[in-house]
């Protein structure tokens, strides 16, 4: 076994165990992918200041998100198909999470269902609900969310219309994979996954097979999008979801800091600077760098969070510490499931963990509370400067 020490470690081995066309799903953004890699990049322009000769004993990365107590200030991000990255990955992954302290994110999408989840987990987690045509599916989903008793709905804004992400459509996307002759030529060298997968409870979208009319067995995520997503969502819609829920909501992909206002409007509990791991909009700005504007306009207001880009502690630290209560990983956390299952995901947050709590001792701080902009060094033109 290899001596796993970052994330990157976990990706490498994940690409080796996975088949091709659910890592090329997690790994790719829209079109150029200018987005997603900036989404990474951009935190490198930020720097952190060293300080020394401070006491930095008693340290504690434990916090709250959305009143809820966790062991760091990273919660484990809604992803799509998680299940078909390893078996029974959303299981996996949310107990994982409930171990750590975290909070695990469901998605709409997922291959376990709510249910599923429910039952393999003793504590609450949160459900991420995108609106579809079909109202009354998206009140029984809700109630199937309120029966499992998540607490939080994540609502996503960004993605009524799905990018495109070239790579998808190249491998003819779906759950459970299609049998082509290159997939099966792929899947020929990923035992494995294969074994594991023969075992699954389930291979295709748990939460809506044989809750949806008319949906096939392998429904693709392209085609279900275009025919069912909600195209008319708008902010009344957002209001009228929250209102049908009522417990704590968190608004996600606000990249702009007149959404972030209608986000306050409609009373999310938090939002989520988020372009959705650059997988909607290419060409938007990273989340980092729309992070200090959004938090200057609501950020004494409402809980803002953060999600894309997140691969180290020191991420998670460098949003901290600009004003983000609650940062999200996706990516970092499939690498994870998909190279080793559960303990992969455990290690994935281990890692996290030990750069976020090392690097903030190392700033000269110990808990959270303590942390501000203070220990960074941002450059002046962070968020740029943008013509009228
Ligand atoms: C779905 O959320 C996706 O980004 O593929």
């Amino acid at each position: 076994m290899p001596v796993i020490t970052n994330i990157e470690d976990l990706k490498r081995i994940y690409q080796r165990r996975v088949p091709r066309m659910f890592y090329d799903y997690a790994e790719s953004g829209s079109w150029t992918e200018q987005t997603f890699r900036e989404n990474t990049s951009d935190f490198d322009d930020i720097y952190l200041r060293q300080r020394v000769a401070v006491d930095m004993s008693g340290r504690s990365t434990a916090t709250k998100m959305i009143g809820q107590d966790v062991s760091m200030p990273v919660a484990l991000a809604p992803v799509g198909l998680t299940g078909m990255q390893h078996a029974d990955g959303e299981i996996k992954a949310a107990r994982a999470a409930e171990a750590f302290g975290v909070p695990f994110t469901l998605s709409t999408m997922s291959i376990n269902s709510i249910e599923e989840v429910a039952e393999a987990t003793s504590k609450p987690f949160w459900f991420q609900l995108y609106t579809m045509r079909d109202t009354d599916y998206v009140s029984r989903l809700i109630q199937r969310a309120k029966d499992a008793k998540c607490s939080a709905l994540v609502i996503t804004l960004d993605l009524q219309i799905l990018g495109q992400r070239h790579k998808d459509l190249k491998n003819g996307l779906s759950a459970p994979p299609k049998l082509t002759p290159s997939t099966i030529a792929n899947l020929m060298t990923k035992w494995r996954w294969g074994i594991g997968m023969l075992g699954a409870k389930r291979r295709n979208f748990g939460n809506i097979v044989g809750h949806v009319d008319g949906i096939s067995d392998s429904a693709d995520l392209g085609a279900w999008t275009a025919e069912s997503f909600d195209p008319t969502l708008d902010w009344n819609k957002v209001a009228k979801i929250k209102e049908d829920w009522g417990g704590p909501v968190i608004l996600k992909g606000i990249l702009d800091a007149e959404d972030a206002k209608m986000a306050l409007q409609v009373g999310a509990d938090a939002i989520i600077v988020s372009n959705h791991g650059g997988r909607q909009l290419d060409g938007a700005m990273s989340s980092i760098r729309a992070l200090p504007s959004i938090l200057d306009a609501v950020g004494d207001q409402v809980e803002v969070h953060l999600d894309s880009g997140i691969r180290s502690g020191q991420d998670v630290l460098k949003a901290v510490a600009m004003g983000a209560k609650g940062t999200y990983i996706g990516r970092s956390f499939v690498y994870g499931l998909g190279a080793m299952g559960q303990a992969g995901v455990t290690k994935a947050l281990e890692i996290i963990h030990k750069e976020m709590d090392v690097s903030m001792a190392l700033c000269g701080r110990r808990t959270i509370a303590e942390l501000d902009r203070d220990i960074l060094l941002v450059p002046e033109n962070f968020e740029g400067r943008w013509q009228a």
